[in-house]
């Protein structure tokens, strides 16, 4: 049996990783097999391109090059584990997923949604989320907290405007979808987790 695919989307410091070990936690106590995957990473060679595109130093990185290896990261990822999980009949977690690059390189990097969707492609193939939760936060609230919690990585330290622009981006992408659930990120963890919790019925 086909297992099932849930993405967290949302700005940097929005509270994804936060729902995704809590969500875990229940859909095991309910007797679920699950696989956490986060992105861009998941794999050996997932984690030798993250360093190089979360890494301050690279500053000279260009936009396309960015595109693409995210797009590289999430092929092997698909290829590695998502893929083979949900045939395994597992939920999949995924801490973002391709509405990331969407958002961030289509929109707030502005190459556009067909382009990045259409590089993408080839390396998701039939493997799309069946339920994306996007908490929603203010751009603000969300660096502010990452600003507490590390030091900030090459995505995080852009400029207020770029941050703004993924936010606008969000709520472009993600809105009129029916596989998008829209989480209103500004309460309480426990809260925010019933309601994901919700959307589980077994
Ligand atoms: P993300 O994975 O989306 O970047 P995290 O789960 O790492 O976000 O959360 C970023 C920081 O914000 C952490 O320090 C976390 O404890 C805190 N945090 C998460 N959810 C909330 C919330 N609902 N209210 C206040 N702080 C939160
Ligand atoms: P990470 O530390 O995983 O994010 P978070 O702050 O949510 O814990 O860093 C991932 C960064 O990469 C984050 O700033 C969003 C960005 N990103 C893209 O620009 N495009 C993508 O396709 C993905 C998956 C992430």
């Amino acid at each position: 049996m086909r297992g099932m695919f849930v993405v967290l989307e949302g700005p940097d410091g929005s509270g994804k990783t936060t729902q995704i070990t809590l969500l875990k936690e229940y859909l095991e106590s309910m007797g679920k097999e699950c696989l956490i995957t986060r992105e861009p990473g998941g794999t050996r060679i997932g984690e030798a391109i993250r360093r190089i595109i979360l890494d301050p130093e690279y500053t000279e990185m260009s936009d396309v090059t960015e595109m693409l290896l995210y797009a590289a990261a999430r092929a092997q990822l698909v290829h590695d584990k998502i893929g083979p999980a949900i045939e395994e009949g597992k939920i999949v977690i995924s801490d973002r997923f391709v509405d990331s690059s969407l958002v961030y390189q289509g929109i707030a990097r502005g190459l556009g949604i067909d382009t990045v969707d259409r590089i993408n492609a080839p390396g998701i193939g039939r493997y799309r989320p069946d339920l994306v939760f996007f908490i929603d936060i203010p751009e603000e609230e969300g660096i502010a907290r990452k600003m507490q919690q590390k030091k900030l990585d090459r995505l995080e330290q852009q400029s207020i405007d770029f941050h703004h622009m993924v936010s606008m981006g969000y709520r472009q992408v993600l809105t009129d979808r029916p596989d998008v659930i829209r989480i209103d990120g500004c309460r309480p963890i426990g809260e925010i987790q019933e309601e994901i919790r919700k959307h589980f019925t077994f």
